[in-house]
């Protein structure tokens, strides 16, 4: 048996935060922000919506996809930069809010690549026979960190969480191959503290659009695939500069490549999972499709999954 997707979900919140509200906020302009990120609009979180009850809603919502109930979670993983708290984990709150009273919960600390990171966390514990069910929650409410006084950063972000139910799936579907890296002597470009992002943009460029491709095409070669096998690409949703790279890098048409930077902006460990499901719901998956998904953050981190969407049974 593998290890393979058996439901995915997201929640957003309602509020939306347009370019054209962030040029009454900061000298910015609409289109600065949609040419050098290809972002519209961005949601925003209120008060009661908190980094675990976005991610339970979520995870409410890929357990239902899964067929499943909480009492069936095993694992929760919870990847984010936003926790409500330091202690006790997040995944920890959305434990209670969910009823997953069984799940063995904690939280993963890789930036944007968390959820590359809890992807292949899962796999091991589904792949050795330890767990059969680990529910995976990228959650993020970065408008809480996110400084909205600085330009260089506040047009970036949003708020929102994605989820998936990982478990066994047919030999012949789900996860191929991996790749994850970490580069600790990137940590100084991209970085939170006091409650505050900083960022050198054009480090992270270059960094991420070399990246994104490599870890792609290294996914691919390590799955015994080549670029024509792979039918969709869900890439950190950052900047849709960084993503057409890696779209070129592996020659697929644009409606092969998961796009929601537009109308969510970054959503760092939340993007990638909030992406998927969104194409999914869409119908844009469909089963037997090989699937790169592949991201990059703080740390600096990068990860990517090669995996064939489906169960099999
Ligand atoms: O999840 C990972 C998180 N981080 C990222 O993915 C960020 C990766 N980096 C990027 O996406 C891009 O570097 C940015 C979108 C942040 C910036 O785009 P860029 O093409 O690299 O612009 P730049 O940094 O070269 O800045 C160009 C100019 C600067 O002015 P000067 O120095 O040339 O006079 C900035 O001050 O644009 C200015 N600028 C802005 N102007 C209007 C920076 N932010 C803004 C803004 N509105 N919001």
């Amino acid at each position: 048996m593998n290890t393979g997707i058996l439901g995915v979900g997201r929640y957003l919140p309602e509020k939306v935060l347009t370019n054209a509200d962030l040029e009454k906020m900061v000298d910015t302009s609409d289109e600065w922000i949609s040419t050098r990120t290809g972002i519209k609009e961005r949601r925003i979180a209120s008060d009661e919506e908190t980094t675990a009850h976005m991610g339970a809603k979520a995870a409410l919502n890929a357990i239902e996809e899964a067929g499943l109930t909480p009492e069936e979670i095993d694992m929760i993983l919870v990847a984010t930069v936003t926790p409500d708290r330091s202690f006790p984990s997040c995944a920890c709150d959305i434990q209670e809010i969910i009823g997953a009273k069984k799940a063995v919960c904690m939280d993963i600390s890789a930036a944007c690549s968390g959820f590359m990171y809890g992807m292949v966390t899962a796999q091991q514990f589904i792949t050795n026979g330890i767990y059969k069910h680990v529910l995976l929650v990228g959650t993020e409410k970065l408008s809480s960190i996110t400084d909205w006084t600085d330009r260089n950063t506040c047009v970036l972000f949003g708020d929102g969480a994605g989820a998936a139910v990982l478990g066994e799936v047919s030999d012949e579907f789900g996860i191929l191959s991996f790749e994850l890296g970490s580069d600790g002597s990137g940590g100084k470009h991209l970085y939170a503290e006091r409650d505050k992002i900083f960022m050198n943009g054009r480090e992270v460029f270059k960094f991420a659009v070399r990246q994104m491709g490599d870890s792609a095409l290294s996914v691919i070669e390590k799955a015994g695939l080549t670029k024509e096998d792979v039918n969709f690409l869900v890439p950190h949703q950052a900047n849709i500069r960084i993503m057409e790279a890696a779209r070129i890098k592996l020659d697929l048409p644009v409606e092969k490549m998961a796009t929601t930077v537009a109308k969510y902006g970054n959503t760092s460990a939340s993007s990638i999972p909030l992406a998927l499901a969104e194409e999914w719901e869409n119908g844009n998956i469909k089963d037997g499709d090989v699937l790169v998904l592949v991201g990059f953050g703080g740390g600096l981190t990068w990860g990517a999954v090669a995996l064939k969407w489906g169960k099999g049974r």
